[in-house]
């Protein structure tokens, strides 16, 4: 499964990946206001950071001046994800563009006949909000289990399903275990993955007791400070 960071925020992108472990950014017009950068200049900051798919979303609504939103954003950058609305204009730029040779990650995705008309628009990636399902009482990720089975049947269906809007480490277990391509998620769901409260202890304890013997892997003279977990 390849974890992808939902935020347009670079201080955390740098910060996560550093660990090796991201494979893409995905942002979107709220992700960007929240930032409080221009648009363009924090895109193509985030596309030298991660050389992984950086998802950037148009801000128009009709097909012709997504078109050209779209192109100046895949202009940016080799590795830029033209984002797009799941729309009829959507999808028409989305076929125009994935036509060309550029990612498309159409957004917005509530349903499994929405992410089939994705499929049939060559859209690179579809992003199912599972999180928003679930804050209106419907299930989001039998959705996601609904469009993994679904694209299953056809392989000349090359979408990705991309999981959006995560709310807890929950979404991206199940989402894995329904085959699911990739989770975009907060900068907080990555690091709460990590975290386990029996690991924190087995660690201390292995170090209290390699601490009694005394002995150093690296040798006396190069003896790395004994870390001390609380
Ligand atoms: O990538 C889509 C994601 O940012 C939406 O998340 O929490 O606003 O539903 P949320």
């Amino acid at each position: 499964m390849k974890f992808f960071i939902d935020t347009a925020d670079t201080a955390e992108i740098r910060d996560l990946a550093a660990t090796g472990l991201l494979d893409g950014v995905t942002t979107n017009p709220s992700l960007v206001a929240k930032s409080g950068r221009d648009f363009i200049e924090v895109v193509q900051e985030i596309c030298e950071i991660v050389s992984g798919p950086v998802s950037a979303e148009v801000a128009a609504t009709d097909h012709e001046t997504m078109l050209a939103e779209g192109k100046r954003l895949a202009g940016l950058a080799p590795n830029i994800a033209v984002k797009v609305p799941l729309t009829p204009d959507g999808l028409k730029t989305c076929k125009a563009l994935s036509g060309e040779g550029t990612m498309v990650n159409v957004t917005l995705c509530f349903s499994p006949g929405q992410a089939i008309l994705a499929a049939k628009a060559g859209a690179t990636f579809v992003s199912p909000f599972v999180g928003r399902l679930d804050d209106i009482s419907t299930p989001g990720m039998a959705l996601i289990e609904d469009i993994c089975r679904i694209y299953a049947q056809y392989p000349d269906f090359k979408t990705q399903v991309l999981v959006a809007s995560i709310r807890h480490p929950m979404h991206v277990v199940e989402a894995a275990r329904m085959g699911a391509h990739v989770s975009t998620m907060p900068p907080n769901v990555i690091r709460q993955l990590f975290a386990h409260p029996l690991t924190d202890k087995g660690l201390a304890a292995f170090l209290a007791d390699w601490e009694k013997t005394g002995q150093s892997i690296l040798g006396d003279d190069k003896k790395v400070r004994s870390v001390s977990h609380g």
